[in-house]
């Protein structure tokens, strides 16, 4: 056959979170006993009103293609939804629905890129940004949030790297990998720059409702007409409402070319996403928000609990401790009685795509597997509201080797 894999293809790196991921899931299917700290997705399940919903969608037989933007019904709810809590206006036409926050924002830098573009992403980030920015023939241009600002956004910095070809602005608050919830006068300092040198802006939320300590995030969208103009929201149900495997997520933006032209992209990509999952996520929209607020305080404990032991053995960062995941500094790994017995292990994601050197994140929204942690520290008694402990004699092992433990075996692998 002539050729092999494309040039775009070959210069693809596939995501580092999802082959971590299957890595740990195979160790698993070998019975190996892992510890699989990858994917930053909730350990809780679906909201019921979700998957009440889809039950009912299966009965009632809404089992065909949608319309290619999404059903008309789900775009209507979520159109509720950012009228609501985030006090954006949007009509159901100005959202196009897709597999996922990661198909939307895939979507909307097809629509707006060309060959040469530049895009600003602030490193580190989330692995997928740069290459789908590279993908549809951009540039991404890292700008730096430093350890030592809590890696909030220096504006002065995103100043001096914007150029003539700078075409959009990413924003991720609360951020992945670093936790970092933007304050308004960030927010505010950015979109003035975006006003000024004509910018998008692409404002992924999809963590809005992971935020401890009774802190809010903010959408760009809402700081005053012109944010709203330049700003495209992208969110999703993934993470919300533990439906990362419904596949649901979303574009929202007034401007009318731009929303068709995502459309056009989906319309031959994927035609539109599960129906099921669409009646899955009105569902979960339209519920209260009860369950979403129990789950983010069981988050909000295993952060407390797990926070001073990582700083204990001086692994913690004092900048991220706060926020939604936990970032970490392998360089200061105490060294030596911590080998990794045969047979078990321990699999970390590196979610941040520019992580500084010799860091870790700690995803899946401090799992479950703390409770090792906490039984293992000698505290007993029962797990914290929704941690779900699973019994056996690695329950027994002490706090601080387990943490070495994840680390070191995620350094080796
Ligand atoms: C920052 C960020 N944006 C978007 C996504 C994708 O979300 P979805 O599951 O809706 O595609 C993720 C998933 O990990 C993420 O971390």
């Amino acid at each position: 056959m002539r050729n092999q894999l494309s040039r775009r293809t070959q210069s693809l790196a596939p995501s580092a979170t999802l082959a971590l991921d299957q890595k740990a899931r195979a160790l698993k299917a070998q019975g190996k006993d892992v510890i699989n700290l990858t994917a930053g997705e909730p350990d809780f399940r679906t909201v019921p009103a979700g998957e009440r919903a889809a039950l009912q969608a299966i009965e009632e037989g809404f089992t065909h293609y949608t319309e290619g933007k999404g059903d008309e019904g789900l775009r209507e709810a979520i159109a509720d939804k950012l009228r609501r809590e985030n006090g954006l206006s949007y009509s159901p036409a100005d959202i196009v629905v897709s597999n996922g926050a990661k198909q939307s924002l895939a979507q909307v830098l097809f629509a707006l890129l060309d060959p040469g573009d530049e895009v600003i992403l602030l490193s580190p980030y989330w692995v997928s940004y740069q290459q789908q920015v590279l993908l549809a023939g951009g540039v991404p241009v890292e700008v730096p949030t430093l350890e030592g600002k809590g890696f909030h956004p220096d504006p002065e910095r995103v100043a001096q790297a914007i150029t003539e070809k700078t075409k959009i602005l990413v924003l991720n608050s609360p951020n992945n990998p670093t936790g970092a919830l933007y304050t308004r006068e960030e927010i505010q300092a950015l979109m003035d720059l975006a006003r000024r040198h004509d910018l998008w802006v692409l404002s992924d939320e999809i963590y809005e409702h992971i935020a401890y300590d009774g802190r809010k995030a903010l959408s760009p969208a809402g700081l005053n007409e012109d944010a709203f103009r330049r700003t495209v929201v992208i969110n999703g149900v993934s993470k919300a409402y533990a439906m990362t495997g419904w596949r649901i997520g979303y574009a929202a933006s007034p401007q009318k070319e731009l929303i068709q032209g995502v459309a056009a992209w989906q319309s031959h990509l994927t035609s539109a996403p599960s129906s099921i999952s669409q009646r899955a996520a009105e569902g979960a929209l339209r519920g209260d928000l009860g369950p979403v607020e129990a789950m983010v305080a069981a988050f909000q404990k295993r952060r407390d609990f797990l926070y001073p032991v990582l700083s204990s053995i001086g692994v913690a960062s004092p900048a991220a401790g706060r926020g939604l995941l936990l970032l970490h500094r392998l360089g200061s790994l105490p060294r030596g009685n911590h080998q990794l017995p045969a047979g078990r292990g321990a699999s970390g994601g590196s979610g941040g795509g520019g992580s500084p050197r010799g860091s870790l994140r700690l995803p899946r929204l401090l799992a479950p597997q703390l409770c090792y942690l906490r039984r293992g520290a000698g505290k007993g008694g029962p797990a914290p509201q929704g941690m779900v402990c699973r019994e056996g004699s690695s329950m027994r092992r002490a706090p601080l080797t387990m943490a070495s433990r994840a680390m070191e075996g995620w350094q080796v692998k």
